[in-house]
């Protein structure tokens, strides 16, 4: 299933209830929490994401960019977010943290950066429900998509058929009307899109115009 996540980053943060109102035909709203330790840019925490939940508007997919997710990741959880995605890179016990954010009734992700490898996971796939094969250097928003992170997500899409799971691989960084289908090609069926959807014109259509040629290739 296509599933489209546009990211709030870049949108008019003054009117957060408004952006969010203009995706709320999306799956979900990717908020993307930095801690300018873990990546050099700053952006919001906890009271901010958990007011973005209280709106109701849209189900929230949290990218934690943050050092010592094991203590904060479960807090996402707990504020309600549907979705806590937390850095490989950055975790001290991802499987441990995996558990802890399902106990608290999220779906959990693990990131991984363009230059971190899938083939320490394959085994331990089952701790988690999707995989967010990150497409630029994670900490800014309007970056260009890497090509060369392309044969990662197609070895990660393999690993999950082959152990018989049922695992989302999203992809967040560069994805556009240009670079969706290549992604889906390769196994990807969540994406994530803030300078698209928030640079357009019409935000809900650009959304619309993503999931159709992402599902034309989602297999
Ligand atoms: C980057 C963030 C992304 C970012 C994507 O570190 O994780 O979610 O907002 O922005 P675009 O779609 O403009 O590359
Ligand atoms: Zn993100």
């Amino acid at each position: 299933m296509t599933t489209i996540s546009p990211s709030i980053l870049n949108c008019d943060i003054a009117d957060l209830r408004g952006e969010l109102t203009k995706i709320k035909a999306a799956d979900y709203a990717h908020v993307d929490v930095m801690d300018n330790h873990f990546v050099p840019n700053l952006t919001w925490g906890l009271p901010v994401v958990e007011a973005v939940v209280n709106t109701g508007i849209i189900p929230v997919d949290a990218h934690l960019m943050i050092q010592n997710p094991d203590l904060w990741a479960p807090r996402y959880a707990e504020a309600g977010c549907a979705s806590v995605t937390f850095h490989a890179e950055a975790a001290a016990a991802p499987l441990r943290l995996a558990k802890e954010i399902r106990r608290r009734g999220a779906r959990v992700g693990l990131a991984l950066n363009p230059a971190t490898a899938i083939e320490p996971y394959i085994d331990v796939l089952g701790y988690f429900d999707m995989i967010l094969c990150m497409t630029v250097e994670p900490g800014f928003g309007g970056q260009s998509f890497i090509d060369e992170v392309l044969p990662k997500i197609a070895r990660t899409r393999s690993a999950i058929k082959n152990a018989g799971l049922d695992i989302s691989i999203q992809v967040d960084g560069g994805i556009s009307a240009k670079t969706i289908e290549k992604a889906a090609d390769f196994g990807a069926d969540v994406f994530v899109a803030g300078s698209a959807v928030f640079g357009a014109e019409d935000a809900a259509a650009q959304v619309e115009l993503l999931r159709s040629l992402a599902s034309k290739h989602t297999h």
